[in-house]
């Protein structure tokens, strides 16, 4: 078990480089199975759902290689095997390697995932959508067991546009029988990636990043390399940092195209942002106007940045209203906030926020992965001493965080307990 323990109130300056997207390097990984020979992926994220994942790909005979942030997955000898619960268990994504396997064997048995909770995520959408495939589903307690003589495309109409099911789905289809046309697909910038992978490997996917995606089934695809893009959230959560305590911090290797949502908002509260070509810079300023926020898919103000927000808005002057619309728990990490000193007042899935108050540091527990980054915002510009426990929830997502913080001035840093 780790801690945090941050000493706050203190300039940050200089620059943070982000890293490759968690949510695209989840996928991108499992994705890589579906080519019988040897994948490369750069700017992998070295976060603890990356070794999650490569330990899954190790119980199938992957032979898998890191050197710094790139990956080589040599799937060859794949031997399909159970993915029971020590392993499907460690994080959401491990769910991709349904349609991962689905494509590549037409057979998987493997039990649910993990992940946050923030709600209570259901995948029926997932399901549906490889029925459709023609898939048979059995569910066996905790374990599902899917399975089909052939794979065949076909139109699927989501109710949701689901980043998982999305993603999902393609993997399953990309190597079946004919046409699959995904409607009401999830636009998220990392579906884009995965559907780039996917083509580097032979596949022949149209639409990615629009909701309608259409897959034309192919009959092999070949071993390829891909780029996991920046992470919007990461990069989302440090400028967040900046415009509480940034003298010219500077987030480097983002795309500003996919955070306009947050620094659309950000200029609306007053902050001060350059914005450059792959770069944000963004300074403290000594008063920041309380604005509504309310979270959505893309391209609104992503869910997982929701929580980070709601730090800013405690010290925004007057009544703000964050509101979630996809998960039901995302108010896990307000009573710590409220322990430290902020007001707000939780009303279901929506929050009001009354600032700016003083946060005080003292000892609180990360609940979730966005949450406890919250926690971590919280204790920067709290005075005092913050310690945060359960921290391995953050570990999953944020690439060397104590590092990257430190070396913008920050006093942070990880302890074993
Ligand atoms: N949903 C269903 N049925 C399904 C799938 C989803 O009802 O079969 C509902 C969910 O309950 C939720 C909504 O649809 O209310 C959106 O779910 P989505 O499937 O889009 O989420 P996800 O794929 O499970 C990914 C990210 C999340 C991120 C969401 C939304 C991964 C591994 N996770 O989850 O990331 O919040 O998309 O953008 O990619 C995080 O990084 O902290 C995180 C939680």
């Amino acid at each position: 078990m780790k801690q945090m323990i941050i000493e706050g109130n203190n300039i940050l300056s200089g620059n943070i480089e982000i890293g490759g997207a968690k949510n695209s390097a989840v996928a991108l990984i499992p994705a890589a199975i579906l080519a019988s020979g040897e994948s490369t992926i750069k700017n992998v994220p070295n976060i603890s759902d990356r070794d999650a994942l490569i330990d899954i790909l190790e119980l199938l005979n992957c032979n898998v290689k890191i050197k710094d942030n790139e990956l080589t997955i040599d799937s060859t000898n794949l031997n399909n095997k159970v993915i029971d619960n020590s392993y499907s268990s460690r994080l959401r994504a491990s769910y991709y390697f349904m349609g991962a396997l689905l494509g590549r064997q037409k057979n998987v048995e493997i039990y649910i995932p993990g992940g946050c909770n923030i709600g209570s995520r259901p995948i029926d959408m997932h399901i549906d959508g490889f029925k459709a495939l023609g898939v048979k589903v059995e569910i066996e307690g905790d374990k599902y067991i899917l399975s089909a003589d052939k794979l065949v495309g076909t139109d699927i109409y989501l109710r949701f546009q689901s980043v998982g099911a999305t993603i999902n789905i393609m993997l399953a289809s990309v190597l079946a029988e004919g046409k699959t046309i995904i409607h009401n697909a999830a636009k998220e910038a990392e579906i884009n990636n995965i559907a780039n992978f996917l083509n580097n490997m032979g596949a022949k996917i149209t639409g990615a990043g629009t909701d309608e995606i259409t897959i034309i089934g192919v009959e092999t695809l070949h071993g390829a390399e891909i780029s996991v893009l920046p992470d919007r959230i990461e990069a989302g959560t440090y400028l967040i940092l900046g415009a509480l305590c940034g003298t010219n911090l500077t987030i480097k290797n983002i795309i500003p195209e996919h955070l306009e949502s947050l620094t659309t908002k950000l200029k609306e509260m007053g902050s001060n942002l350059i914005i450059n070509k792959d770069s944000i810079s963004i300074s403290k300023v000594s008063e920041l106007k309380a604005i509504n926020i309310k979270t959505l898919v893309y391209p609104g103000i992503p869910t997982d940045i929701g929580q980070p927000m709601s730090v800013l808005l405690t010290q925004s002057t007057g009544t703000s209203l964050f509101e979630e619309t996809i998960w039901e728990n995302r108010m896990g990490h307000v009573p710590s906030l409220n322990k430290m000193g902020a007001n707000i007042q939780v009303n279901g899935m929506s929050a009001i926020i009354k600032g700016p108050t003083k946060l005080k540091g003292c000892d609180v527990i990360a609940t979730d992965l966005r949450g406890g980054a919250a926690l971590v915002i919280a204790g920067l510009i709290a005075e005092g001493i913050t310690t945060i426990t359960d921290v391995e929830h953050i570990l999953r997502g944020y690439e060397n965080i104590t590092e990257k913080l430190t070396n913008v001035g920050a006093k942070i840093e990880l302890k074993e307990i």
